[in-house]
This record gives C-alpha cells, sequence and structure tokens, in this order.
C-alpha cells in the first residue's frame, strides 16, 4: 500500500468528533472510526505483535516488542476513541498509563476489565488526571472503588466469562461509543471470538522473540477454510507493518443497530 500516513495529525481527533473531513491522507486508516456499520459503536482492537506472533516475553513487559512508530499509531488509536480498555492481566503486569503521549490527542476514558476486583487503588490507570476511569466488575465483586472511579456492574456470569457484547452494552450505557481494546491476549480473544470487534489492527514489528505469550488465544478450528479471512489493509508504519483487518463482517449487533446493512 501506500505511504506511512503522517502529515496534519492534529486535526484528526477533533474531526472525527465533530463530523468534519478528515485530512485525505488519514481517511483511510481513521476514516471507519467515524461511524458503526453494524451499530452504533465502534469497538476497534489492536495488538502489537513480534514476527512469530508475540505479544510479550515469558514474565516481560510490552515496550520493547514495537518501535517508535508502532507505539505512536497505539496512541493515535487512544486518541480517537471515547475509551481504552485493557484486562486485568495487564493493569497487573505493565501498570500501564493508557494515556496520549507520543502524539496529539485527548486522553481517552481508561477502562479495566476486573470481574474479581483485584486491581490495586494505587494502579496507575487509576490516576486522577481529568479523565474518566471506570473499572467492569461483577456485582458480586464489592472491592471499594477510589473516589470518582466508576464501576460498570455486569451479572455474575455463575463462574464463567463475561459476554463481551455486555461489556460492551454496559459501557455504552455509561455513555462511550468508540472504543478500543488495548488487550492482552486474553481480553482481545474473547471479543474477537465473540465477533464484538468492527476492525482489528495488528501491528508486526520485524523482531523473532521465541517462547512468549501469543497474540491470541482462540477457540480451535477444523479446517484452514474455516479461517476468518477479513478484507485487510496494509500500512508501512517505519519497518513494521500494519495490518488493518475489516471485521463487520462477523461483527454482532450490540448498540442501537443500523436500520439497514
Ligand atoms: N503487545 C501488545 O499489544 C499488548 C497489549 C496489551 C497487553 N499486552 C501484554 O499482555 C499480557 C497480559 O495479557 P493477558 O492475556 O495475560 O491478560 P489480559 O487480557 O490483560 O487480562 C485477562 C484478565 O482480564 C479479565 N477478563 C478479560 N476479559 C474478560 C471477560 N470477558 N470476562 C471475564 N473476565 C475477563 C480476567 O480477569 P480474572 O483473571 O480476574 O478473571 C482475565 O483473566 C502482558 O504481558 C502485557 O504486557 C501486550
Amino acid at each position: 500500500m501506500g505511504e506511512s500516513p503522517v502529515d496534519d495529525w492534529s486535526a484528526v481527533p477533533q474531526a472525527l468528533r465533530t463530523g468534519a473531513a478528515l485530512p485525505p491522507c488519514w481517511e483511510p486508516l481513521f476514516g471507519p472510526f467515524r461511524e458503526g456499520t453494524i451499530d452504533d459503536l465502534v469497538v476497534v482492537g489492536q495488538v502489537g505483535q513480534s514476527l512469530d506472533g508475540r505479544i510479550a516475553t515469558i514474565g516481560g513487559r510490552l515496550e520493547y516488542i514495537n518501535g517508535a512508530e508502532g507505539i505512536a499509531h497505539l496512541h493515535r488509536l487512544r486518541a480517537v476513541v471515547d475509551a481504552v480498555v485493557i484486562g486485568i492481566g495487564t493493569a497487573m503486569c505493565d501498570d500501564p498509563q493508557l494515556t496520549v503521549r507520543h502524539v496529539a490527542g485527548p486522553n481517552p476514558a481508561r477502562v479495566v476489565i476486573d470481574p474479581r476486583g483485584k486491581l490495586a487503588a494505587d494502579a496507575r490507570l487509576l490516576a486522577d488526571d481529568g479523565a474518566r476511569r471506570v473499572v467492569v466488575t461483577t456485582r458480586g465483586a464489592g472491592a471499594a472503588l477510589p473516589p470518582g472511579v466508576e464501576r460498570v456492574a455486569l451479572p455474575d456470569p455463575d463462574g464463567g466469562r463475561l459476554d463481551p457484547a455486555a461489556i460492551l452494552a454496559g459501557l455504552a450505557a455509561v455513555g462511550f461509543r468508540r472504543i478500543l481494546i488495548e488487550g492482552g491476549a486474553d481480553t482481545l480473544s474473547g471479543f474477537l471470538a465473540a465477533g464484538c470487534l468492527d476492525r482489528l489492527h495488528v501491528v508486526i514489528a520485524p523482531i523473532i522473540l521465541g517462547s512468549g505469550r501469543p497474540s491470541c488465544t482462540l477457540p480451535a478450528i477444523a479446517d484452514a477454510e474455516d479461517a476468518l479471512r477479513p478484507r485487510v489493509r496494509t500500512v508501512p508504519l517505519g519497518d513494521e507493518v500494519l495490518f488493518d483487518c475489516d471485521l463487520s463482517a462477523q461483527r454482532r449487533v450490540v448498540g442501537q443497530a443500523k436500520k439497514s446493512r
């Protein structure tokens, strides 16, 4: 595909929020964030991985997987969404800030899926910096949250996992429409397997990591012919490559359905 788009970025987050036209070089990549194709939500997953499909070393942190351009892309994704979502595994392993620091743009709300109330009160994503902070939990997990932190409490799925569609519906009910599922593997895989992503951005770094955490853990399929084959655009990001995968064909309706598809 074409060149790596770098110009006029600062206009993009605001243009998406006001419905204004995007600078042309950003339209192919960020135009799909304008509105959902299936319902009124736009849900995008992202993963930064090595050539051998790893998102982290066995015990390590994520920041050495992607280079500067891959990380800038992640921060652009954060800047255009209302909320960025991670699982409690990533919150505990990386203690991320989930702010926009490498590009221009506003900080999104920060959401952690923590069904059993394990999040530490001093986690950096809970910092009171003006962004909304939300913990998705089950009704039974009653750990107190710091002042100002919102709780989206979902019915306890009887020891099973929360349905990603129910998580999205809960987030839509508190006002979020553009949502980034940032990871980790367990969380992202759940949304992918449940048909709850409109798009998946996979940024592949030119490194081979060896043993480490795989980028996805999905149910087995019997035959390669049954593989999901999304429409894909590739965009070079320096020496990394972004695969922008359109998953709208298998996306479940979660929010307000479009009248015609
Ligand atoms: N390279 C990248 O792009 C990237 C991005 C993010 C993270 N990471 C890496 O990913 C690793 C962590 O990933 P991970 O897979 O171990 O953990 P994770 O996905 O961050 O968190 C998984 C946990 O979140 C909760 N959870 C998520 N979805 C749920 C659902 N539908 N229902 C109920 N609970 C749900 C569960 O908590 P309970 O265990 O309490 O049930 C689950 O065990 C770290 O090494 C981090 O560095 C890499």
